[in-house]
């Protein structure tokens, strides 16, 4: 019999990590974070209050709301405060072997009832399980940011999990904490991640080989129906966290997904996004931080020049190849891929999704000609998934919308 969720541990308090528990404290439920030190665990604990405090100034939330959530909330160094948690989140940095390492120190301390889930982002959860004696009891649970308010969990399976793991899972995620929860193959990346980065990867390429800014590509995807634009989300999301996912990425698939230089010397340079002050956009208040645009009319000389609607398009153009992609590998139906995007990254609802788009909206032929265009031009990123290469040439849909049938 699974267990009944009424104290959840979560083991690393940094921007997912807390996020993570301030949303599960919201939801009713006692929640300890576990963090490395004294130091960190306190430096955790005052930034959540800090953020409810901020959130009941806003209106958001009413006091005594903050309160009990507060209540529930607390963090520790010590894993003797975690040991009566009835779920275990891991949150640590995206790390196989910090993953590792964390889970085999937590499988002696936690009975083999007790279901363990990683908010990795991009790993292989078989492999992570591996190090734990409970590979049945371990599934990934990669929340989306911020954690209090993005309505969507990916769910991923390794290959041992049971089903019962699955299903308590997904009931605490949608039930318990109020998310849609997604089910999709192992890969790396995912699904969502692996849409999100050929489109961020090409906005920071974009700056590096054209004369184009980041303000202009910005205002092109907020004309989309982005609520933030690619620049404002790498700050967002740490452009630590991102040029890491896409290091992983282009592990697992190789030239396709190069990374751009720029991400990796923004992190060098320590200019990694809103937690610094300092990433694509530089604060008011943040001192010590060149423009950006100092820092590439400097460093990369040589860019052409380009309208920023084609540059644009090949943002899109891979986003949408990268979905086809996915639904040819099977990670996932084209529903859920719909519901991947305009969940997990916000993908403009009214467009459906990256296969209604490019289906409906950019049309499956012109796409082709693009990614056949941009492949000879830039290289074999744009090189044009099979799935879309068969639906051109037998005229096929992958959404009959007359008949409301999809595959
Ligand atoms: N309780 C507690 N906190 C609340 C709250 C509530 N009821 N309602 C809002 N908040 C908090 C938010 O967390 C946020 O905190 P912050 O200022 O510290 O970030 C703040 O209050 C503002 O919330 P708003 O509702 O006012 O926010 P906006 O309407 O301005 O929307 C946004 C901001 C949610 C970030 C929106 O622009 C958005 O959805 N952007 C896209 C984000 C996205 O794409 N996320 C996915 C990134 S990819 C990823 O995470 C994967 C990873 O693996 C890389």
């Amino acid at each position: 019999m699974a267990r009944i969720i009424q104290q959840v541990a979560v083991i690393g308090g940094g921007t997912m990590g807390s996020g993570i528990g301030q949303h599960i404290a919201q939801k009713g439920i006692k929640v300890v974070i576990k963090e490395a030190n004294d130091e960190r665990a306190q430096a955790c604990r005052d930034r959540i209050f800090g953020q409810l405090d901020k959130v009941v100034r806003l209106g958001k939330i009413t006091s005594s709301e903050a309160e009990g959530t507060k209540a529930r909330f607390s963090t520790t160094s010590s894993y003797d405060d975690i040991k009566d948690a009835d779920l275990v989140i891991e949150a640590v940095f995206e790390d196989m072997a910090a993953k590792k390492a964390v889970f085999a120190e937590l499988n002696p301390l936690f009975p083999e009832d007790v279901i363990f889930t990683t908010n990795s982002s991009s790993l292989s959860i078989t492999e992570i399980a591996s190090v734990t004696n409970r590979p049945d009891r371990f599934i990934g649970t990669h929340f989306f940011n911020p954690p209090v308010k993005a309505p969507l969990v990916e769910l991923v399976k390794g290959n041992k999990t049971s089903d019962e793991t699955f299903t308590v899972a997904r009931r605490f995620m949608e039930t318990v904490l109020g998310k849609t929860s997604i089910l999709v193959k192992g890969c790396p990346g995912y699904l969502v991640n692996r849409l999100l980065l050929p489109y961020l990867n090409e906005a920071v390429r974009l700056l590096v080989e054209t004369k184009l800014t980041v303000k202009q590509i910005d205002i092109e995807a907020d004309r989309f129906g982005w609520p933030m634009g690619p620049f404002a989300l790498l700050d967002y999301v740490g452009i630590d966290i991102a040029a890491n996912v896409a290091k992983i990425l282009h592990g697992g698939y190789g030239e396709r997904a190069e990374p751009s230089s720029l991400m990796h010397h923004l992190v060098e340079l320590g200019r990694i996004g809103n937690k610094v002050g300092a990433g694509f956009y530089v604060g008011s208040s943040t001192a010590g931080f060149e423009d950006i645009q100092t820092v590439i009319d400097r460093e990369y000389l040589n860019r052409c020049e380009l309208d920023v609607g084609e540059g644009f398009k090949r943002m899109m153009a891979g986003l949408c190849n990268e979905a086809l992609m996915c639904l040819g590998e099977e990670i996932a139906s084209a529903s859920v891929i719909e519901t991947g995007a305009t969940l997990g990254i916000m993908f403009p609802m009214a467009l459906e999704g990256p296969l209604h788009y490019a289906q409906e909206k950019y049309g499956f032929a012109n796409l082709l000609i693009d990614l056949q265009r941009f492949e000879k031009e830039y290289g074999m990123r744009f090189k044009p998934a099979i799935l879309l290469e068969q639906l051109v040439s037998q005229n096929k849909k992958i959404f009959d919308k007359a008949e409301e049938e999809e595959w």
